[in-house]
Order: C-alpha cells, then structure tokens, then sequence
C-alpha cells in the first residue's frame, strides 16, 4: 500500500473512533459493541506500530506514553480558578436570590442548576481543537501540570469534535471517581497490598498526584466538564447553559443532571429533586451549583476576593453523630491566640473517626453552654476540623465548668484577652516556643516560602538547640549544622541547604503570608500584593489605607498596621531581606498613589470628561492606554461599558466606577 494511502486509513480510524469514544463516553449511547470497538482500535494500533511514523501526538492510542516525571511544573491560570460561596440552607439560598434579584432589578433570575461533584477541579486547555496542557487548581492561580494524567482519562478527548472549535478553550471541570469504580480499586489495592483509600475523592487525588502516568491510568478516573475558562477565536457565548451544550458537541461529557431553572421555586425544587437521587447517583456530590445563565448578568454581578456573586453552592446538610465530650484542653497557636479543644469519646462521623473538635474561644464555649462531661452532637463539614454543634441538655449528669487557664501552658507568660475581641492570647511572644517553632513551620509551609525538608522535627531541634531564634536565622544554617541533628544525613542536610537558597526567590504575596500576620491569609496577602505591589507601601500603609481595599476589614487592618509597628518584627524582615529573599513585583517607591500604576477608561462619565480624566491621572503619575491588558492596574467605568468591562472581569482587574474615581484624586489634593 503506498504511504499516503495508510495515512488516511490511520485518519479515517481515528476519527470513526473519536466518534464512537463520543457516543460512549459524552452520550452514554455506544453504537457498536465493545468487541467491534476493539477491532477498530487494535487495526489502528496495527498500523501505528508498522509505521511510526503515521503516528500522532493525539491519536487515541496516545494516552499513555510518556515517561515518570520528577515533579510537576507549574502553570499558571490565564484566568484564576475561583471558589464557589456557600448557602446551607432554604434561608441563605433564598437571600442569594433575593439580593441578585435586587441588584440585576430582573424579577425571574434565570439559574442553571449542576451537582457539586466532590471530586477536584483541572483545567484542560485545547488548542486548534487538541489537548495541550491541563492544570490542577492549586491555590487559584497557580496549578500543577499534570497533562500526562489528564491523557489517560478517557472521558478526555484529545481531539475536539464538531462544529466552530474555537483557536483556544480552556474547559474546567472536575474528575472524580465513581462510586463501584472506587470500591473496586479498594478490593484491587487490598489484593495487592496496597495502600486502601479512605473515599473516592482521597482516590482521585491521589490518582491525579501519581508522577508517573502509568500508574493513573491504571485508576479509575472519570471527568464532567462545568464551565470555560480562557476562550479566544469562537463563536459569541452568552449563557452558561449554550456553553454546557457547545462544551457537549465538541465532545465533552457534562452533568446529566444539569437544567435552566427559572425563578427561586425552581431552583428550590431542584434541589430537593438532587437530594432524592443522591443516593442513586453513581458518583458522590456534596450540594447543587446554582449560576446565573446570563453573562451580561454574571458581568454586571463581578466578583469578591475568591469567588464569583453569580454563582452559589447549595450545600447538603453535614452529618451529625453523638459522642460525650471528655475534656477541654488548650492549644497555643502561631501567633499566641489560646484555643480550648474538646476531647471527645470517639465517634464515627461521615467516615472518619473524631477525637477532638475545636471550641474557637471562651465566648463560643459560653455561648453554646459546653461542659465538661457533657453529651454532644458533633459535625464535620468536608475537610474542616470537627465542631460541637450543641449539647444535649437533657442527657447532663456531674459536668464540670471550663475555666481560661491564666499562664500560657507551654511558656508560663500571661495569658490576656485580647482587647474587644473573643481571643486570649499567650503574651510570651516570639520567646514561647509555641509561638516561635509554629511562626518557622509557617514560614517553611509549602503554600508560603516553601522550604522543603523543614519539618516539625528538625524545627524543634533547630528551636531546642539554640542554633535558630527566629525565621531570619534560618539562612545562617550550615550544612554540618543542620546534619548533626537526629533523623539528619549529609544528604538531606543539603537539601535544606539548597531549598533555604532557592526559596529566596519569592513573591510578595507569598512573603507577607510568610510572616504570619494575624489573620492575613493568602488570599489577603494576595489582595496586598495587588493593591500596593510594594512591600515598602504595605509596611507604611495607615489602617484607613488598608481598610479601603476590599476584603481587609479594620481587624485584619489593625493586625497588619500593627505588626509592622513593631520593632522586632521590623528587625526580622530587615534581616531577611539583607539574606536575600527578593521577588519581582515591586516597583519604584511611589510619589503619589497613582504613581507608576496603569489605567484604562471605558463607558461614559457623568462629571468629568475622559480627556480630563486622563489629564489628571497623567499628572499624578499614572499611565493611562486604551486597551485592557495583564498590565493593566485599574478599570475606571462610567455608563454602558463595553467589553473592556468584560476583559477586566476576566483577568481580574480592579474596577472602579466614577464616584470612586472622583474619591481617589479628591484624596490627592486634585479639586475639579
Ligand atoms: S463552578 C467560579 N460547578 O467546587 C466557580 N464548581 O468551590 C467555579 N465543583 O473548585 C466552579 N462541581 O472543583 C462549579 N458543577 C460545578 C462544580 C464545581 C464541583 C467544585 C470545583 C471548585 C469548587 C468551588
């Protein structure tokens, strides 16, 4: 046969199988036996083998291929990937409903409505219609490449089929593992020895986490498209629902259960339809995802710190179990704050057993009348710390009172209530080892400077021995020094050599994580980071500036102006620095708080026009360019704007509207 005569055979097989992988996988519909199927597949592999090199990256004989990883590298997300805010009950969906109903002044709000898989989220980018690069979610904006694993899905195609492929489709969606597949890859890993999952989700995690593809393969994942992330070149979508279906025809397999849902009643009734079926679902899920169809409404809704306003998960309501609480203890955290812990008799709750469950603080404990001795009702939502629900009154026989310990019980320090607020806190500072080896363990923690090796062993050491006071001294460490301690060779001794040396090159979001402030998590830290893009203007910012930015409220606010006022913790980043941790964002110190930061205008402004606009804004340091771009710090709008609006959603710009604008050069002296 000559060459180019096999090359369209090896098509032709392809495509026929592609199409039957749809009818079987998206559709649930096969059109031909397993055994006929096979035929195809081996015929193509036949001639795939006999000829190498007809062989495409993307024929669906390539799902496995390449080689173990060492790790996986990181990718960022075009478009962060974003959680989901949560209602638990009839009360708090229906306040959603109402305050959208409100805002969008639209009296029937039409939603979609789609399980909550409990699976975890990836992003599988196409381009020209084959699979490129797959992502986890990672913390949002930076995800781990695991495109290898994401292959051996056969729910995934490689290819897009259909009509209009866009240039470029980023679709999001979760893999997870169904039920019967879950309890066969128990029954497998027992016969083989091997590690036994505690549920699908823990499975698919650790499927999706495996460096080498063969091993994922051999797991069964499976995988349901819920959105789009970055799109370019395709057609105009403009509902949710006509994404799902597009999503469908290129091949991909969405929720059977998904449905246009107009009005609260819907949307209620569908919810208990899902809670009806739940248990004859094939897969686990933990609510309903309600989004508004609309993206003309999702647009105008935007955004607050991590998830989208036009979207809601309904979550089922968490089990509960009875168990008698022991005793309450006190743990001392990172920064000090004193927390009772209940200990509980152990009970099995939705699969796990529970010791222990966190009370929060005196007032909690008050609130809720806890004693020791006393019968509770315990809960655990998802992978949060079991709490006490409530206490069974009725069931109360010789309990006795809990009373705030007054020494912290690692230091001996004082221990205060911190003012206006439910905390006590242990006084004794960086000098309580708590306090001390919990502020190292952070700022080692993966999702801040990421010191590899630097465990809870070595740091007590570290701490015990003298040789580290505080984070800063952790890059004075020598080799030797690190491989004298127990559990220590040379080896790993190096290692955490080598991670203290790269882990010097940071972000800025990531170093004031690092820092431990009270409350300033990484999405805080993350909102820092974009707003002032400077350390120096973080460190010297006054509460009011910091209570501006959304999501910092004047606790947070307090918190973070008060750390930087004091001296030790100066000294600390000062030394730090001079070590040489470093990172890119920050810019020349600002003149003004325009300085250096970039602007687009878009929409009609009411009091002033855009050409003064952007006179002013050039005066106080600001660039202004016509198109939205990465670059781009802030969106000023006025009325009917256009898809500027839109592009800014998108990358996550901060929008301001008029009023604010005029606020913002009012502050800087600028009088109209
Ligand atoms: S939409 C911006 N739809 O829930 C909203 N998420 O808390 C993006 N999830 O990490 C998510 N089922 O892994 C959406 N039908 C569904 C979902 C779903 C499960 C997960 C997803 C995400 C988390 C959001």
């Amino acid at each position: 046969m000559n060459l180019e005569k096999v090359r369209r055979e090896a098509e032709k097989l392809r495509k026929i199988i592609l199409q039957h992988n749809y009818q079987y996988y998206v559709l649930d519909d096969p059109e031909i036996s397993d055994s006929e199927y096979d035929i195809l597949f081996k015929k193509l592999i036949k001639i795939e083998q006999e000829y190498p090199k007809l062989r495409t990256p993307n024929s669906p004989t390539q799902r496995v291929g390449a080689e173990p990883l060492s790790e996986f590298d990181e990718v960022k997300h075009t478009i962060p990937m974003l959680s989901l805010a949560n209602a638990f009950d009839e009360k708090e969906m229906t306040r959603f409903y109402e305050r959208l109903k409100g805002e969008l002044s639209i009296n029937n709000l039409v939603f979609t409505g789609e399980p909550k898989f409990d699976g975890l989220a990836v992003s599988i980018v196409y381009k020209n219609a084959n699979l490129e690069i797959s992502a986890t979610r990672g913390d949002g904006y930076i995800g781990e490449n695991i495109t290898q694993n994401i292959r051996t899905i056969s729910q995934v195609p490689l290819t897009l089929i259909g009509l209009n492929i866009p240039d470029e489709l980023e679709v999001r969606g979760e893999v997870f593992i169904t039920n019967k597949d879950f309890a066969n890859l128990n029954i497998r890993q027992k016969r083989e020895n091997q590690k036994i999952f505690a549920n699908p989700r823990n499975a698919a995690a650790g499927s999706l986490r495996q460096l080498d593809p063969k091993i994922t393969a051999m797991r069964p994942l499976s995988f349901c498209a819920y959105g789009i992330g970055n799109y370019k070149g395709g057609i105009k979508l403009t509902e949710h629902a006509q994404v799902l279906n597009q999503l469908q025809h290129w091949g991909l397999p969405i929720s059977s259960e998904f449905r246009v849902l107009k009005g609260l009643d819907m949307c209620l009734d569908y919810y208990k339809q899902i809670v009806d079926k739940r248990s004859q679902l094939q897969y686990e899920i933990d609510g309903v995802v309600f989004k508004v169809n609309d993206f003309n409404q999702q647009k105008t809704l935007g955004y607050v710190s991590r998830s989208p306003r036009w979207a809601i998960a309904y979550k089922f309501p968490t089990p509960e179990e009875i168990t008698q609480l022991i005793d309450i203890e006190v743990q001392v955290g990172r920064t000090g704050t004193i927390t009772p812990v209940a200990r509980l008799k152990s009970v099995n709750v939705a699969g796990a057993n529970i010791t222990n469950a966190t009370l929060h603080n005196l007032d909690e404990i008050k609130r809720k009348d806890i004693k020791i001795g006393d019968w509770v009702y315990i809960r655990r939502a998802g992978d949060v710390i079991p709490e006490v629900v409530r206490v069974i009154k009725e069931r109360r026989d010789n309990v006795k009172e809990f009373k705030m310990p007054s020494k912290c019980p690692i230091c001996r320090s004082d221990v205060k209530r911190q003012e206006g607020k439910a905390a006590f806190v242990c006084m004794g500072g960086l000098s309580c080892s708590a306090q001390k080896n919990q502020a190292i363990l952070h700022f080692a923690s993966r999702k801040a400077m990421n010191i590899d090796g630097l465990g809870e062993k070595i740091v007590l050491q570290l701490t015990e021995k003298g040789l580290v006071d505080d984070i800063s001294d952790l890059f004075l460490l020598q080799q030797n020094q690190l491989s004298e301690l127990d559990r220590m060779g040379d080896k790993s001794a190096g290692n955490i050599v080598k991670a203290l040396k790269d882990c010097r090159s940071t972000t800025l979001a990531k170093f004031i994580y690092s820092l431990g402030i009270p409350e300033v998590g990484e999405s805080t830290a993350r909102a820092l980071e974009i707003h002032f893009r400077s350390f120096s203007l973080i460190q010297k910012s006054s509460i009011d500036e910091l209570e501006k930015i959304s999501d910092i409220g004047p606790v947070v606010a307090k918190n973070i102006h008060s750390f930087f006022t004091q001296k030790n913790n100066l000294s600390i980043i000062k030394k730090l620095i001079s070590y040489g941790i470093h990172w890119n964002t920050e810019k020349a110190v600002k003149k003004t708080n325009f300085d250096g930061l970039s602007f687009v205008l878009t929409g009609s402004l009411k009091n002033i026009s855009r050409e003064k606009s952007k006179e002013i804004l050039i005066k106080l340091g600001a660039k202004v360019t016509s198109a939205v771009s990465k670059k781009t710090d802030y969106l000023i709008y006025g009325d009917n704007p256009g898809s500027k609006f839109e592009k800014a959603s998108e990358l996550e710009i901060k929008k301001i509207d008029e009023k604010s604008f005029l606020k913002m050069i009012k502050k800087e002296g600028v009088n109209l």
